[in-house]
């Protein structure tokens, strides 16, 4: 009989001591500095692709200039050196899922509790996003 009681204690012991690892372990995945959506890591080459940068401004030109610029504001923040504050993913994330990074991403966020407009998704692919962002860094060199 004790030692039963004894067996399920230890039992339990090792189930809440799984949740808590399981708990740390998600945790630690979901970083403000990359932001949420497709996104998860990207690595990028030092060297700028002048084709992707073409497609990019391409798009930019069509999709984003109604509410972007580069160095003032306008509806949006000025875009000049968002490749230096900003993580690679999280400006694809951004691009790609705006709703869901302006309710649940901090940085976001605060952005829009600067600007009051939420930012809208473009219909844009996850090849257009990545054009984008290539546009961005050729602007920031
Ligand atoms: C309806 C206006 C609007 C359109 C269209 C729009 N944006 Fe935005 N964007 C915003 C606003 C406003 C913010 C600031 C966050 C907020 O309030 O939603 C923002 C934030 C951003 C940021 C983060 C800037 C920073 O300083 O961190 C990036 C990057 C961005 N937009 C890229 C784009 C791209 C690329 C497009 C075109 C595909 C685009 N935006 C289209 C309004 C817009």
């Amino acid at each position: 009989m004790k030692n039963n009681l004894s067996k399920i204690a230890l039992l339990m012991f090792a189930l809440i001591l799984t949740g808590f690892i399981f708990i740390i372990g998600c945790g630690g995945g979901d970083d403000p500095e990359k932001g949420i959506g497709p996104i998860k890591e990207i690595k990028l080459e030092a060297a700028i692709d002048n084709n992707l940068v073409a497609k990019g401004k391409q798009i930019f030109d069509l999709k984003c200039v109604a509410c972007h610029k580069f160095d003032e504001k306008l509806v949006g923040p000025p875009l000049k050196d968002v490749t230096k504050r900003r993580k690679p993913e999280w400006i694809m994330n951004m691009i790609l899922n705006p709703d869901q990074m302006l309710k649940e991403n901090m940085i976001a966020k605060n952005l829009l509790a600067q600007y009051l407009t939420p930012m809208t998704f473009q219909n844009v692919t996850q090849d257009d996003a990545r054009a984008l962002l290539e546009y961005f860094r050729s602007m920031d060199k």
